[in-house]
């Protein structure tokens, strides 16, 4: 989509966590001054109880217009892990040979190692050595867990203004780092925009393999960004800006664009994404699907979904804006309705479906990338509007997962979105189109790391109608950081002083609780 102070810290929770606090600040330090090939940072991400996914990306000239990084030579990288953060005590080592193939992208997916607890790492590369990164090792599935702390961001729009959001999320020391989509930009904006960007790209639109790899490359040069892969490991899915806004499976919203010209464009987005991102490239990278499953003992079971690639195009198209989301009535677009249009795409639906019926965490967190509680623009007449891009253009894709939800009744659903630049507190119902029905499952959205927020006065003007949004703020930036017990979960909506302050402070604006067994949050 795209829209024209003191923290609380629970300092008991950091020192009690899987880490002791003083350790953080050896997170993303640099042993060499200015790295010459680690200049992108370091990662890890998709925890298993045996090890994680490793991640680097050598490159000695980050926005080389080849985007291959000022590389050309294939490069031996070793990897290193240890139980302790001086590395006093290595417990798995290993070398990948970098190679231009994947613009001397490194994924290490490491096994073998002791579930439920932290692990370092580091790189070593022509006598270069990185960062030190902290990972951890998933309990084991059925181990009992007290707590588990995450922090979730979706929409970093470089242009838009510097990641403090992020360096705020990397204090915290979260046990994982989530990001929901919108993690790079494909565009610019425009030169009647000019006023609002507050840090140039210097670079054209992403729209062949180069480009995307030098957005990902320019955000990795970012310090408060290399300071949370460093401290937290990550599981990522995209949404739509990873490719082009707007698009909807195959189809772009480009005007007269036919998929066949718009599936290399998307290819090649795709494969800088798992280039770029510390996934499990098991099954051949990028034919992987993105859609997974991860867990974190008892208490925990990630659904992260993948909200873009396998959709339906969005209804009612028309030839002037293409496959771009834009607002209909069903007066005006039956085609909304049609339960032959799929979301999540029919075999992810059918893996979603299958998985909420065996699933056995405390909590059943679905990770994914648009709103699912549903925004009625009007009082549910015949003249009431539905925004096309959103869940809100695939009504009956959403009634198949809300029927799902209640019929096989997993514990404590959570559904954790990004998209809107805002944060919401909603009722997921049963029924989108009766705000009586069942409340199914609880969601928490968001807002954006940077990019600019919806028009909040506008869609406050609309909340009467929307009795299942509990909470909406569409003007302020940052992230959300949640706090998870077997008895309860804490949503903490933390806000950023101004995304043009490189040194922003963060507070929390709301907080809301999820309390085991009851669908739906109320303030904590
Ligand atoms: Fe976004």
């Amino acid at each position: 989509m795209n829209f024209t102070a003191p923290n609380n810290l629970n300092r008991r929770s950091l020192l009690t966590g899987l880490v002791a606090a003083p350790l953080v600040l050896r997170f993303g330090q640099a042993h060499a001054a200015v790295p010459t090939l680690f200049t992108q940072g370091i990662a890890s991400g998709d925890h298993a109880p045996d090890g994680f996914v490793l991640w680097t990306r050598l490159a000695s000239n980050p926005l080389a217009a080849d985007g291959l990084g000022g590389l050309s030579a294939p490069i031996e990288t070793f990897w290193e892990i240890a139980s302790d953060d001086g590395f006093r005590r290595i417990v798995a080592s290993g070398r990948a040979l970098a190679t231009s193939e994947t613009a001397h992208a490194v994924h290490v997916e490491v096994t073998g190692l002791r579930p439920a607890r932290p692990y370092w790492y580091r790189f070593t590369a022509a006598g270069e050595r990185s960062a030190v990164g902290r990972a951890i090792t998933a309990p084991r599935h059925d181990a009992d867990v007290d707590r588990l702390r995450i922090a979730v961001a979706s929409c970093s729009n470089w242009e838009r203004g510097y990641f403090s959001a992020y360096g705020h999320m990397a204090d915290e020391v979260p046990d994982l780092s989530l990001f929901l989509g919108d993690y790079i930009y494909e565009y610019s904006l425009t030169p009647d925009r000019a006023d609002q960007i507050v840090r140039p790209y210097a670079l054209e639109e992403a729209t062949a393999l180069a480009g995307y790899r030098n957005r990902y490359a320019l955000h990795r040069t970012d310090p408060d960004l290399q300071r949370l892969h460093a401290a937290a490991p990550a599981i990522a899915i995209w949404d739509d800006h990873e490719v082009h806004d707007d698009y909807s499976g195959i189809w772009s919203k480009t005007a007269g664009l036919a998929p066949r010209g718009f599936l290399a464009r998307r290819a090649a987005a795709y494969r800088a994404f798992y280039e770029a991102m510390p996934i499990r490239r098991t099954g051949g990278g990028v034919s992987s699907p993105l859609y997974r499953k991860l867990r974190f003992g008892n208490l925990a079971e990630f659904f992260m979904l993948d909200g873009r690639q396998y959709r339906s195009r969005q209804p009612c198209v028309d030839g002037v804006t293409g496959g771009k989301g834009k607002l209909v009535t069903d007066a005006l677009c039956a085609e909304r309705l049609d339960p032959a249009r799929t979301f999540l795409g029919f075999d992810q639906e059918r893996w979603l479906y299958d998985s909420l019926a065996q699933a056995s965490a405390r909590w059943t967190l679905l990770g994914q990338n648009l709103v699912l509680g549903g925004l009625r623009i009007g009082d549910g007449g015949a003249d009431t509007q539905y925004w096309t891009d959103t869940w809100d253009g695939f009504p009956a894709a959403r009634d198949r997962l809300t029927r799902t939800l209640a019929a096989v009744r997993p514990s404590n659903p959570v559904v954790l979105s990004g998209d809107y630049h805002s944060f919401w507190t909603n009722d997921v119902k049963r029924d989108a189109s009766d705000p009586s029905s069942e409340t199914v499952a609880t969601e928490f959205v968001g807002t954006s790391i940077t990019s600019g927020g919806p028009p909040h006065d506008a869609l406050m003007q609309v909340m009467p109608y929307n009795p299942q949004v509990k909470y909406f703020e569409g003007r302020r930036r940052g992230y959300m950081s949640l706090d998870i017990s077997p008895k309860q979960m804490t949503t903490r909506y933390r806000a950023i002083s101004d995304v043009r302050d490189p040194k922003a402070s963060v507070a929390t604006l709301a907080s809301w609780a999820v309390e085991s067994g009851r669908a739906g949050a109320v303030p904590a």
